[in-house]
């Protein structure tokens, strides 16, 4: 038997990408370990979002490549990297057994008998025809005893962000039938997951036979599901239907990640995002209607070539105003072959320390804002469901609010249970408290006819 190892970089789509990799590696009588060292292969799925991702990637070869060469070790790279860089990345790495594109998972098979039988060094970054795509269908052995879990409705990205690289590393949209989504969330549901998170870059535009919002309604309604997330949209297409969903079925979780970028109409143009501060504000201002007390995260791009101080300052005005609950904020990068990046000369490149102190500004203010949001809470009661032991502390319990707060407890409820928490105690991000009434129990699962495979081994 042999053992493999998956380093994982980037996004959920990543994430979700690697336990398809290892379920086709089960197939092959590969064992997950949690052990580099040991591994008789090791994959790398990479990020290529910012050029951050992309050094981390380049460190974690190195530190493999002494495995390689102490045990013969296979290695390989997937994910964005790999597609971006193809056969390139063979030629930088003269250590590197194999390439793989995001749409090759399913050929892992035969790209290790060629490097192994063949002793070729291979590359496979073929697109599939948007037509001809076959979504891989997870194994639901790979989610048992997992409360939450993610199922992929759509892949690629239609949209022309010009800061971004996803477009080129995904290709085009490409939506999976929405029967098949549901078939995988009922699949799920019998190995005791309880929330399903709807993931693709650009969810809001899926095209599977039905719109966003009925899936969401429809995914709600499977036996056994209690909440509904999805991520990520784009705000251009926050529809009406969508808001419509979010009043209509409680079980669509409240919260709502809506990226913004910048509060800088000039910049947003810049950026090609389609929308000004003024429409943004208002589909948000709907939303709030149709959902009171809904959590609200974004991402911001600081730095992004041309943004003067005055656009910057909007950027914090926009975050005072909306009262974001998060921001995940990052200084821009310039990407292969984007927009941006070609233009960067002509808008004006934003010196390093500016973009640095810019970012501890609009850091330090959401620091604020979510600790503002999260100890207004003290007192309360709030509803959880429980995911497991804490990770901090093996006594405690863990699990998630309806908005997605996070929530360390003292008390006995057991994984997939819903609880009520009183609140003692927040950070920014965090809540704390103790477990005073259970409101649901657990489902009871039936133990796996076969024996169990261990989960495959993710560093994200
Ligand atoms: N599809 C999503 C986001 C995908 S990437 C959307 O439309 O919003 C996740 C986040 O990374 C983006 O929202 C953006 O804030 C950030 N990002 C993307 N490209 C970047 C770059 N070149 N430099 C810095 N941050 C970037
Ligand atoms: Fe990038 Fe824009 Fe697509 Fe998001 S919607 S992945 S930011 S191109
Ligand atoms: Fe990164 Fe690719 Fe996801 S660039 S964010 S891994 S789509």
């Amino acid at each position: 038997m042999k053992r493999y190892f998956i380093h994982t970089f980037g996004c959920q789509m990543n994430v979700n990408d690697s336990l398809r990799m290892g379920e086709v590696l089960g197939k092959l009588d590969y064992r997950p370990t949690p052990v580099a060292e040991e591994a008789d292969l090791i994959i790398l799925n990479t990020c290529s979002i910012r050029e951050k991702a992309e050094d981390k990637m380049l460190s974690a070869l190195g530190r493999y490549r002494t495995v390689k060469l102490s045990r013969g070790t296979l290695l390989g790279v997937g994910g964005c990297v790999a597609q971006q860089e193809k056969d390139r990345l063979l030629k930088k790495v003269p250590y590197l057994d194999f390439v793989f594109g995001p749409d090759s998972i399913a050929r892992l098979p035969e790209i290790l008998q060629r490097v192994q039988d063949e002793r070729e060094r291979v590359v496979e970054t073929a697109w599939v025809d948007s037509e001809e795509y076959v979504f891989p269908r997870a194994d639901p052995e790979t989610s048992r005893g997992k409360v939450t879990e993610f199922v992929t409705v759509m892949k690629g990205c239609d949209n022309v962000c010009s800061f971004c690289v996803v477009p080129h590393t995904r290709g085009r949209e490409v939506s999976r039938a929405f029967p098949e989504v549901l078939g995988e969330v009922a699949d799920l549901t019998r190995v005791g997951v309880r929330e399903v998170t709807l993931i693709g870059q650009n969810v809001n535009s899926y095209r599977g036979g039905i719109s966003f919002a009925q899936l969401l309604l429809r995914t709600a309604e499977v036996p056994g599901i209690e909440r509904v997330r999805f991520t990520t949209s784009h705000p251009h297409d926050l529809s009406d239907e969508l808001i419509e969903a979010f009043r209509l079925q409680p079980k669509i979780a409240p919260h709502f990640h809506l990226p913004v970028q910048s509060g800088s109409d000039p910049v947003l143009k810049r950026m090609r995002r389609d929308y000004t501060i003024e429409q943004y504000l208002e589909r948000l201002e709907k939303l709030r209607e149709a959902r009171p007390g809904i959590a609200v995260t974004t991402d911001i791009i600081v730095g992004f070539p041309g943004e003067t101080e005055e656009d910057f300052a909007l950027t914090l005005a926009l975050t005072e105003k909306v009262r974001y609950e998060n921001q995940f904020s990052f200084i821009y990068s310039p990407r292969p072959k984007t927009g941006a990046a070609l233009r960067e000369k002509d808008w004006g490149a934003v010196p390093h320390e500016v973009k640095i102190e810019r970012l501890e500004r609009l850091q330090k203010m959401q620091r604020r804002i979510s600790a503002e949001i999260t100890s207004a809470l003290v007192g309360q009661e709030v509803e959880v469901l429980v995911e497991g032991a804490s990770r901090y502390n093996p006594l405690k319990r863990f699990g998630r609010t309806p908005e997605n707060r996070t929530v360390n407890f003292d008390g006995d409820a057991p994984a997939g249970a819903m609880v009520k928490v009183l609140v003692e105690h927040t950070t920014p991000n965090q809540l704390s408290g103790k477990q005073t009434a259970m409101l649901m129990e657990p489902m009871v699962v039936p133990p796996p006819e076969v024996e169990r495979p261990e989960f495959p081994q993710i560093v994200a």
